[in-house]
């Protein structure tokens, strides 16, 4: 158990070398953003993705093999491989991620479900325990989850939604368990975010930009790095003494869509508006 005070779990290596943070997901979107991140705060990122981007920044780590994150078997050896050839983990972000389909519930294919639920949950799972088991056993480390908005309310998306509150339980579980041994476990849960795999939601017409710009206070989308950086953050000594929360990057959005029961969010110089 860690009983030696705030600087035993510090992200720092003794040694003086910028700390290792893998983020799932890394390919693309709030994974890429959120390794961009990490760099700037004065990590060392290595990006994992099914799909391994040809070309990453280069301060970037980028691991070239394509790694499936719901591989139960795989990721042992994935964890040894990056620890022999980087050294030891620091931190993980489990970026990697596919958006819900919005099918009602008779008509989600089975098949989709169990895939939603595998690599947003199962697969944050299987990266928390096998990333996780060197951390506990240094005495230091940090996770951030990738959960969503959805995961706090309801939704059209019923494999997807239900995945996204496990992360959050699994997060809250894993801090009260692992907090003693010097490992911080923390969500972030991003509102509508423009990344790749939202504009294709918006261009093939399942959602609605207007609409969501529309029940968000701040009027607009989230950017990825604005993800990626509370990310950094949540990892960095800043955020030393902060473990089991759920942080929604939403620009407000979950303050202000219930606002919709009531005709909707007011504006500056609308009635009501000082
Ligand atoms: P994205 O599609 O741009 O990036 C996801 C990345 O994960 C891709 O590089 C993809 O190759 C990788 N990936 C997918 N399945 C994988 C697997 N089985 N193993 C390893 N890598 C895999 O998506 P985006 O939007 O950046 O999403 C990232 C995370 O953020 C996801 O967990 C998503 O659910 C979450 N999120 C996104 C929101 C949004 O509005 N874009 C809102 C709330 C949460």
């Amino acid at each position: 158990m860690n009983t030696s005070g705030p600087d035993a779990a510090s992200s720092r290596p003794n040694d003086g070398s910028m700390p290792l943070v893998v983020v799932t997901g890394g390919g693309s979107g709030i994974g890429a953003a959120t390794a961009q991140a990490l760099r700037e705060a004065g990590f060392r990122a290595l990006v994992l993705d099914i799909a391994p981007p040809p070309a990453a920044a280069a301060d970037t780590l980028v691991w070239p093999d394509p790694v499936d994150v719901t591989d139960a078997k795989a990721m042992p050896d994935v964890v040894r491989a990056i620890e022999e050839r980087h050294g030891p983990v620091y931190g993980l972000v489990n970026a990697a991620g596919i958006l819900g389909r919005m099918h009602p519930p008779e008509r989600l294919r089975q098949a989709h479900w169990d895939r939603e639920l595998d690599v947003d949950m199962r697969g944050s799972w299987l990266a928390c325990r096998h990333f996780g088991a060197g951390m506990t056993a240094r005495g230091r480390g940090a996770i951030v989850n990738v959960a969503s908005v959805v995961g706090m309310s309801s939704g059209p998306v019923h494999g997807y939604g239900p995945a996204k509150a496990a992360v959050i339980n699994m997060t809250s579980n894993l801090a009260a368990e692992w907090g003693p041994y010097g490992v911080r476990v923390n969500a972030v849960s991003p509102g509508f975010t423009r990344t790749p795999a939202l504009e294709m939601g918006i261009d093939n017409g399942a959602l609605d930009a207007e609409a969501l710009r529309g029940c968000t206070p701040l009027g607009r989308l989230v950017e990825p790095i604005e993800v990626g950086r509370v990310i950094a953050w949540l990892i960095g000594d800043g955020a030393a003494a902060v473990s089991g929360i759920n942080l929604p990057v939403d620009g407000g959005f979950m303050a202000g869509v219930f606002w919709q029961a009531y005709g909707g969010l007011r504006g500056p110089g609308e009635p009501g508006q000082v």
